[in-house]
């Protein structure tokens, strides 16, 4: 397995395979790994094959994180992410110091951002402002870095993954993007590296998202009618904050290509919910069926 800091580095790889016509993979991640991680891993190993090869970023991206957010206490352990990837098979890790993606001395600062304008806004968009660009921006320099054929996203980020597929068809990026279902914990918690956060009794308060998911499926299975999506709403909010530690940002029902909110509730609609648990902010989503 090869690792790679610099920008410089990984472009030789790229153009190396890219002559080859070998197949590229390529996982964009954080790091601190967990199983949600590695299932994406094993995603991208089956699409570009053993003979492939599957890169894995690890970059806690500041611009994705908004000034109050937690870039700073985000939890690292590259040694133990390195080791991982060497177990699933991973052929090159790449691993850029922020000088690299985010050059500031020299030739000036860095200005140019990519924006999705259309799904970015609701949800997480309007949580979180600047959070899609900082995404969209990282991951459209990770995909000219590495010029993958195929890069693997997790439904987890629900909206993410919507956008980049946006971004990828607006902007004609050659690269396939394959969407991997949300891996869990045995007890329902989506995997999330935030999860380390969840000290003492609100590891198990975290359980109202999924809960909270179980609660709406549960009724729009019984309803013979459409729910209104106010009244769920409420009805949400009141489930997830009876969790002494819990507070809902947001939930949403939504159409799940265009993530446009329904007027009415029933199967194949999508939830989307975030919530507070302490400070530890966790997402989470569903297609109601
Ligand atoms: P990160 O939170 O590290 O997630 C990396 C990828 O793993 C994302 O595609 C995310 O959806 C997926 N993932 C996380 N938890 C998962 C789970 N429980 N099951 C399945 N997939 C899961 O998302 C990011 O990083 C960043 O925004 C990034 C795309 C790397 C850009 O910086």
């Amino acid at each position: 397995m090869e690792i790679v800091r610099s920008v410089a580095g990984v472009r030789r790889l790229a153009v190396r395979w890219q002559r080859a016509g070998a197949r590229v993979g390529l996982v964009p991640t954080m790091g601190y790994l967990h199983e949600g991680h590695l299932s994406l891993i094993k995603r991208a190993r089956q699409a570009v094959g053993r003979s492939g090869q599957v890169v894995v970023s690890i970059y806690v991206n500041p611009t994705q994180f908004g000034p109050k957010e937690d870039l700073a206490r985000y939890p690292r352990d590259l040694a133990r992410d390195l080791a991982l990837c060497r177990r699933e098979g991973v052929d090159v890790v790449f691993v850029p110091a922020d000088h690299e993606m985010y050059p500031a001395n020299g030739a000036g600062r860095f200005s140019t951002f990519v924006q999705e304008e259309e799904l970015s806004r609701e949800m997480e968009g309007s949580s979180r402002p600047t959070h899609f660009r900082g995404v969209t921006t990282v991951v459209t320099k990770l995909f000219n870095l590495v010029r993958p054929g195929v890069a693997v996203f997790g439904a987890k980020d629900y909206q993410q993954a919507a956008i980049v597929k946006r971004m990828v068809r607006d902007l004609n990026f050659p690269v396939r993007i394959v969407v991997a279902p949300t891996f869990r914990e045995p007890d329902g918690l989506a995997m999330s590296s935030r999860n380390q956060y969840l000290k003492g009794d609100l590891r198990q308060q975290a359980l109202v998202l999924q809960q909270a998911i179980q609660n709406v499926q549960g009724r729009v299975k019984q309803s013979s009618r459409a729910l209104v999506p106010q009244r769920l709403k409420a009805e949400v909010k009141r489930f997830v904050e009876r969790a002494p530690a819990a507070r809902l940002d947001y939930v949403e029902f939504f159409d799940s290509g265009t993530l446009v909110p329904v007027s009415k509730v029933e199967s194949g609609v999508h939830m989307a919910l975030a919530v507070f648990i302490g400070k530890t902010r966790l997402i989470d989503n569903a297609r109601l069926t």
